[in-house]
């Protein structure tokens, strides 16, 4: 099977740091005139979301373009999936076009897996149904890097819909591996106890306020509805419970600071006055998208 990046999962150490690294270089050159590379000339990346992305689909695209490769991009709104042709005809259509990589994002868990055992060509997990969002971990380590100067030892804790959420769960394997302590909060019908076992230094807190004390980072998320079946919390209800207020920073390190992989609900799981406040390093986490993303094109598929 060619190289591609599926999960976080499936890396070590090694690996993770040689992308971050990269990523920090690629940052710097972002800042000024960009001048664009020819690492990828000659290459064709087809991105091929089947659910929506603000953020993911343009920085895979904007990466791409930065490394001199050609892209395309395919939305299942826009595709041929909308007359009924199925994820393996779609699949084997784009195959025959023979791109160099597949960057894909699919509301079914392990999707890009099956792509990869079925097509000779790199797949670049973008987000599988609520399994694994690898590239967004990276890009989080990155901007904690950025903010912390290490990992090892920090304290996280993961506020939210943890049960639909693949962010949740690549974080949960990268932070892991370099000793972070991984403190998952939230209702209890969305925090799977058996997520506290899929990797160590991680526990459960269902308290939000408990969950915050002295942590280093808070990082929000979203409230999945559309993938949630049964009725979901009223939106004061989880606001008064699980939203992050200025209230709450006080409780957390003097330092800390929020992340938020985003789209972000303002007054759903968190207050404009934080998302907006000195703490937030939402937009950071977005910038650093396309230098994480540049990092893991050109490992796949720039020259060794
Ligand atoms: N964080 C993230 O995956 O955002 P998008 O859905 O906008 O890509």
């Amino acid at each position: 099977m060619p190289k591609g990046l599926l999960g976080i999962e499936d890396l070590d150490r090694t690996e993770i740091e040689a992308i971050l690294q990269r990523a920090g270089e690629f940052q710097a050159l972002q800042r000024g005139e960009f001048r664009r590379l020819d690492t990828l000339k000659g290459k064709l990346i087809v991105n091929l979301f089947f659910e929506p992305s603000t953020r993911t689909r343009t920085s895979f695209e904007i990466a791409a373009k930065r490394l001199g490769a050609d892209t395309i991009t395919l939305t299942a709104a826009g595709s041929s999936v909308v007359k009924g042709e199925s994820l393996v005809d779609t699949l084997n259509t784009l195959g025959a076009m023979h791109p160099s990589a597949i960057v894909m994002r699919h509301k079914a868990s392990g999707a890009p897996h099956f792509l990869a055992r079925h097509l000779n060509i790199p797949i670049i997990n973008a987000g599988d149904g609520t399994h694994e969002h690898p590239t967004q971990a990276l890009l989080d380590a990155r901007t904690i890097l950025d903010h912390k100067g290490r990992l090892e030892g920090l304290r996280v804790a993961i506020i939210g819909d943890i049960a639909h959420s693949r962010v949740a769960r690549s974080n949960i394997y990268l932070l892991s591996k370099f000793g972070v302590e991984i403190i998952l909060c939230g209702p209890a019908p969305l925090v799977p106890p058996e997520l506290a076992r899929i990797a160590p230094g991680v526990r459960i807190e269902y308290d939000m306020r408990e969950a915050i004390r002295d942590v280093d980072v808070i990082m929000m998320l979203r409230v999945q509805l559309e993938r949630q079946h049964e009725t979901s919390f009223p939106r004061d209800e989880y606001f008064q419970f699980y939203g992050l207020r200025l209230e709450h920073m006080e409780l957390a390190k003097p330092d800390v600071i929020v992340m938020h992989p985003g789209p972000i609900n303002r007054g759903r799981e968190i207050s404009s006055e934080v998302a907006d406040s000195q703490r937030s390093v939402i937009l950071n986490q977005v910038e650093n998208g396309v230098a994480v993303r540049m990092a893991v094109l050109e490992r796949i598929l720039g020259e060794a």
